[in-house]
């Protein structure tokens, strides 16, 4: 969950500040930046995008097969309805990430914003519901 974090602090600040470079070439293109710069920004945020995913997915196999092993069953708490949030807004950002650069979907830019801005409510949501079932457990 800390790894989960800290890529999701990581791909804000390189996503706000691909934004800013490209926002500075569109009305200043004298500064505009590199594209070798740019597109390593790129690559990165890509990288550490996919690898947000597979741990959100990696944390959600963790906590359905724990709790299946343990009660033999779901839907304990909200922290159910609350994983399964995080896994869908986590994978509608990765989708509409792929769909930035069609022009036949102008809309999915803002969408990413809109779907990662509601991702980090839920992950502190999903961290909160998390700690008050550990709760349950200590003596
Ligand atoms: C889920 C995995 C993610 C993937 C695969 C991904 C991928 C991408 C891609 C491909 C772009 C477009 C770059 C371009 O213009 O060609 C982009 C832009 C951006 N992403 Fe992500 N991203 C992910 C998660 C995030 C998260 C969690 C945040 C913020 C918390 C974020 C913030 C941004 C921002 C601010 C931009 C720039 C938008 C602009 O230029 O106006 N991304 N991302
Ligand atoms: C992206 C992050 C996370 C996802 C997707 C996720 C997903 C899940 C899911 C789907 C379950 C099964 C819940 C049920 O059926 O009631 C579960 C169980 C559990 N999770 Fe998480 N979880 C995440 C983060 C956390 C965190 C941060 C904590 C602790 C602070 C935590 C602690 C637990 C515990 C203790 C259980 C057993 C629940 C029970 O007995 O009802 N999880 N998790």
């Amino acid at each position: 969950m800390g790894l989960t974090v800290l890529l999701f602090v990581c791909l804000a600040t390189l996503g706000g500040w691909m934004r800013y470079q490209r926002l500075q070439g569109e009305t200043v293109p004298a500064i505009a930046t590199p594209p070798q710069l740019w597109l390593s920004l790129r690559r990165l945020h890509v990288g550490l995008g996919i690898l947000l995913t597979l741990t959100v997915l990696l944390l959600l196999a963790i906590g359905v097969v724990g709790t299946l092993g343990h009660f033999g069953s779901l839907g304990h708490s909200p922290h159910l309805i609350m994983g399964l949030t995080v896994v869908g807004l986590t994978l509608t950002s990765a989708w509409s990430a792929t769909q930035i650069n069609n022009p036949n979907t102008v809309w999915a830019r803002s969408l990413h914003l809109s779907i990662n801005g509601l991702l980090m409510l839920a992950l502190a949501l999903v961290s909160w519901t998390g700690w008050v079932v550990v709760q349950k457990y200590l003596p």
